[in-house]
């Protein structure tokens, strides 16, 4: 307890440094090129780019200075030093470490989007090493109304392995979707932190005590950076995160998802960035054209976005981007206005989603809706997985 205590100070300190760090380094990401013009605004100033490093770094020194306090009174004892956390520590913040690294090169370099899906992977292998060598537990308990057909639980070998690599490509790549308006990528990861936070505190009192405490451990200095990170990425964003934020924050909840064992419930928290990469599925693996932004279109003459659209070429289509097409418009999915040779669809987001639902509205306001959205889906995870769960699992 007093450690979390102690780390709960370092994070503050934390949260007070990278709000000062980050104006100050503003003008070197300009002077080094690193930079982006905010495409929902009339002013084509520069904006330092992949300012996400900042926190990420503070993030990680305060967690390599908390190792000493945690593991302080273990070090007196060499004998009985606890190996096993230690290794999971270390692997959990070298995995995020080469997130930070791999994201800042996406950044400078602006990687095509099949190095997105290797990237990831590769920087959680250290992760399912010490997996392996500390659990290598595989085994899905299988909810109670499938039991008598599949027993109570179900061992997936190798597969399990997979899964988790799977989880941080998909942590990283989703919140880096889910993004294109002022505070919103960093808007959603603080409620997700927020989330798993409140989660690992009422987990706290249960048998699975050590592993939330080593969740609290790595995302309490993780939210501090990152609240600091959102004063300065708010409306109007005064710097950008990059892919760098959002793979450092994706990879982050992957790592405690998995070694703390509960990645199932991590996912819960991610309702809204699944439901924007199931929606995106046919522009991303380009069933229907994909363009390099699907940001929402802003009015300079009103100050309102609306949602960005792509024209396809009727003669382009093939049958199930057709059918797709079909369907989604039939179930008031898309907006989309045809003539003899073209279709125009609005872009496969849930920001554009919500736009057309809303209707044209300031950038601001759509933000807060979005991070409300995900606050509500947070609400609904908790209720799954506390009352529902108890329909599905023994608890
Ligand atoms: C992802 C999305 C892309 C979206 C972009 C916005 C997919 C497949 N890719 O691409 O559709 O347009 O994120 O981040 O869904 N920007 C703003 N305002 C903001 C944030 C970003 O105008 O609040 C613009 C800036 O020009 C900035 C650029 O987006 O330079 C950053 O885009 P980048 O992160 O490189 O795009 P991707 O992650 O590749
Ligand atoms: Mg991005």
């Amino acid at each position: 307890m007093l450690s979390l205590i102690i780390l709960t100070a370092l994070s503050i300190i934390a949260y007070v440094f990278t709000d000062e760090l980050i104006p100050k380094l503003s003008e070197l990401f300009i002077k080094a090129g690193i930079y982006g013009i905010d495409l929902c605004k009339t002013s084509k100033e520069k904006i330092p780019e992949a300012v996400g490093v900042v926190s990420g770094c503070v993030f990680l020194v305060t967690s390599f200075l908390f190792i000493p306090i945690v593991f302080g009174s273990s070090l007196m004892n060499r004998e009985h030093f606890p190996h096993n956390e230690f290794a999971e520590l270390l692997a959990a913040l070298l995995s995020i470490c080469c997130m930070l690294l791999l994201g800042f090169a996406d950044d400078v370099l602006d990687l095509r989007w099949r190095y997105k899906l290797i990237l990831p992977t590769i920087a959680s292998l250290p992760l399912l090493v010490v997996y392996y060598v500390n659990f290598n537990s595989t085994t899905f308990i299988v909810p109670i109304p499938l039991r008598q057909f599949l027993g109570a639980s179900v061992n997936i070998g190798f597969l399990y392995y997979i899964y988790m690599g799977m989880l941080a490509v998909f942590c990283t790549n989703a919140i880096n979707i889910l993004a294109g308006i002022n505070g919103l990528e960093v808007g959603q990861s603080v409620i997700i932190a927020i989330s798993i936070i409140v989660f690992d505190v009422i987990e706290l009192r249960g048998d699975q005590y050590k592993a939330h405490c080593f969740s609290l451990h790595i995302m309490i200095p993780y939210l501090a950076t990152t609240l600091a990170l959102l004063k300065h990425n708010w409306y109007p964003s005064k710097v950008f995160v990059g892919d760098t934020f959002c793979y450092v924050s994706g990879m982050t909840f992957a790592v405690v998802g998995i070694l703390s064992h509960f990645s199932k419930t991590v996912l819960l928290f991610f309702i809204p960035q699944i439901i924007n990469f199931v929606y995106s599925v046919p522009q991303l693996f380009h069933i229907i054209p994909c363009p390099r932004h699907r940001l929402p279109k802003y009015s300079a003459e009103t100050d309102l976005l609306q949602a960005s659209r792509t024209l396809i070429v009727k003669k382009d289509l093939n049958f199930l981007s057709n059918l797709i097409i079909g369907i989604l418009s039939n179930l008031s999915l898309i907006e989309k206005t045809e003539d003899d040779v073209s279709i125009t669809i609005n872009n496969m987001t849930l920001i554009n989603l919500f736009l057309i639902k809303l209707g044209p509205t300031t950038e601001v306001r759509l933000t807060i809706f979005l991070m409300l959205f995900q606050i509500l889906c947070t609400c609904i995870a908790f209720l799954i997985r506390y009352p529902m769960a108890s329909y599905f699992y023994d608890t």
